[in-house]
């Protein structure tokens, strides 16, 4: 279900209730289908796709043909994948099948958005797809990656390739050659899409060197212009993102959610100690860029960062709108709005306060945000609590059950850094003691500290496994999935 923010295209949707708040719903379907050579990041790109149409609501799947290959023949050397091979050409196809029948299946049940990971790297294959979804009423998008920086997919290769299951238990130098040899068979047939026009009836985009250029076609709707804008924004430079927090707040003392009001004086500290903290988390002299909201509060706990790091405020990072309950402290809000109370704690999520927002609110107009970040290289967001859940969430694949509970300490930086299948996540604690503006449910304690069976940030078995460094703590990165390979 996709809760949209803009009203283009309100004919083409339907409208469904959550919680009392009216939400539009897109009946668009789309098999996403990936094509490209071995090790041009199509694996890569459709899960970070299903990551962000997740976020948004978006009921979103990969189907990975190499993994139903990977059922009857778990490690075959390239010349299974040669053009001669014709048992090889025949499982192949049974498992493009297989993948297609669970995706038919996956729709009818309600599945909105799928991404069909494999090569599809013949015309035929692609017409193939289309007549099956066409069938079904569902819309196709090609998705193509090219790139030919030799550099690029030789580090592919060694970076995912090797340790993929295809080549589990083997020697990585010879696994790395026989992957070559795969691609060069993969070459052989190779048709990129639409080369001479006769294809130009498809829907496609085409991403180039990583997005260097992107040449598009025929986009239809609204559904597919978001993904399509999402996958022309993604790059793979490294960087990292840092969340932290303001400093602590007068509000933060006193129990009292919402407002504007100043840093108390522990808070002033964590603020003068801001950039010591993040210099010793970047680890070297490069400048980042800094994202605030609006408030006073997190722009008096930037405001110590070198002047080198440009500073950039953003409406779409306040703190969640608590409406009619601004201002109040959690036991006046039961005192006084004891339903409202009842039902937040029932469905945190989507519980919109009165003339407020719900989490729900703040993923949707944390959208560009989340856009511009995947278009940027070194940011660091100082933030509020709910929006921070919001944020991880995203990067770190929380389910919208579990962000809004999440413990985000005050004083403590997130560093998080993408990589290839999951994302890094370090934390750097100032040391300088603040309340606790964490709630359990059905509390209203003020300062109450989450005790070991409530959620913290990152799940227990996460926390448990990080490594403590100095005042540094490393959690173990969660995987996007494996990092397999999607030739059939
Ligand atoms: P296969 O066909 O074997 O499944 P694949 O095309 O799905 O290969 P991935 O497994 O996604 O390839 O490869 C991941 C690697 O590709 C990562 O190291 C990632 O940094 C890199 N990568 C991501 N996007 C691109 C891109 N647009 N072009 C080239 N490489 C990319
Ligand atoms: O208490 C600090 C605060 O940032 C409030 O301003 C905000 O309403 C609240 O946290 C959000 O947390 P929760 O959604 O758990 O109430």
């Amino acid at each position: 279900m996709y809760q949209s923010s803009s009203p283009k295209r309100a004919d083409s949707r339907k409208s469904r209730t959550i919680n009392g708040v009216g939400v539009q719903v897109e009946d668009t379907q789309i098999c996403v289908v990936m094509v490209g050579l071995p090790a041009r990041g199509k694996s890569l790109i459709a899960q970070k796709a299903t990551r962000y149409c997740k976020w948004l609501s978006i009921d979103a799947k990969v189907f990975n043909v190499g993994n139903y290959r990977r059922h009857d023949t778990p490690q075959p050397t390239a010349d299974f994948f040669s053009t001669g091979n014709a048992e090889g050409e025949r499982m192949r196809k049974a498992a493009a099948e297989a993948a297609i029948k669970d995706m038919i299946v996956w729709f009818r049940g309600g599945g909105q958005i799928a991404f069909f990971d494999a090569t599809n790297s013949t015309k035929e294959r692609r017409r193939w797809i289309k007549d099956c979804c066409d069938k079904e009423g569902i819309e196709t998008l090609y998705v193509e990656s090219k790139c030919d920086d030799e550099d690029l997919i030789m580090s592919n290769i060694l970076e995912v390739k090797t340790t993929s299951p295809d080549y589990q238990g083997q020697d990585p130098e010879e696994a790395a050659k026989d992957f070559r040899d795969r691609i060069r068979n993969y070459e052989k047939v190779y048709e990129t899409i639409d080369d001479n026009g006769s294809e130009n009836d498809l829907t496609y985009i085409k991403l180039l060197n990583v997005g260097k250029q992107c040449i598009i076609n025929l986009i239809q709707d609204y559904l597919q212009s978001r993904v399509v804008y999402y996958l022309m924004n993604l790059h793979i430079k490294p960087r990292s993102i840092w969340l932290s927090r303001h400093g602590e707040s007068e509000f933060n003392l006193d129990g009292k959610i919402g407002g504007d009001a100043d840093l108390s004086a522990r808070g002033q500290m964590y603020a003068r100690k801001l950039p010591d903290l993040v210099l010793e988390s970047v680890g070297d002299s490069r400048p980042l860029t800094v994202w605030t909201s609006t408030l006073k509060r997190t722009i008096s706990t930037a405001r110590f960062l070198p002047p080198t790091y440009n500073q950039l405020q953003w409406k779409a990072l306040d703190e969640l709108d608590s409406g009619v309950c601004d201002c109040l402290t959690y036991a006046e809000i039961k005192e006084q709005f004891p339903e409202d109370f009842q039902a937040r704690d029932d469905d945190k999520y989507n519980y919109r306060y009165r003339g407020g927002e719900s989490y729900r609110d703040v993923v949707i107009r944390l959208e560009p945000i989340i856009m511009e970040l995947e278009r940027s290289e070194n940011i660091l967001i100082v933030t509020h609590q709910a929006v921070l859940r919001c944020i991880y969430a995203y990067f770190m694949q929380k389910s919208q059950t579990e962000s809004p509970w999440m413990n985000v300490p005050l004083h403590t930086l997130i560093k998080l850094t993408p990589r290839a299948y999951g994302t890094q996540e370090e934390r750097y604690d100032a040391k300088i003691p603040a309340v606790s503006t964490w709630r359990g449910k059905g509390s209203v304690a003020k300062h109450e500290d989450p005790t070991e069976e409530t959620i913290i940030l990152g799940s227990k078995k996460e926390i448990a496994e990080a490594q403590h460094v100095g005042d540094k703590t490393e959690v173990k990165a969660p995987q996007d999935e494996e990092a397999v390979s999607s030739t059939a």
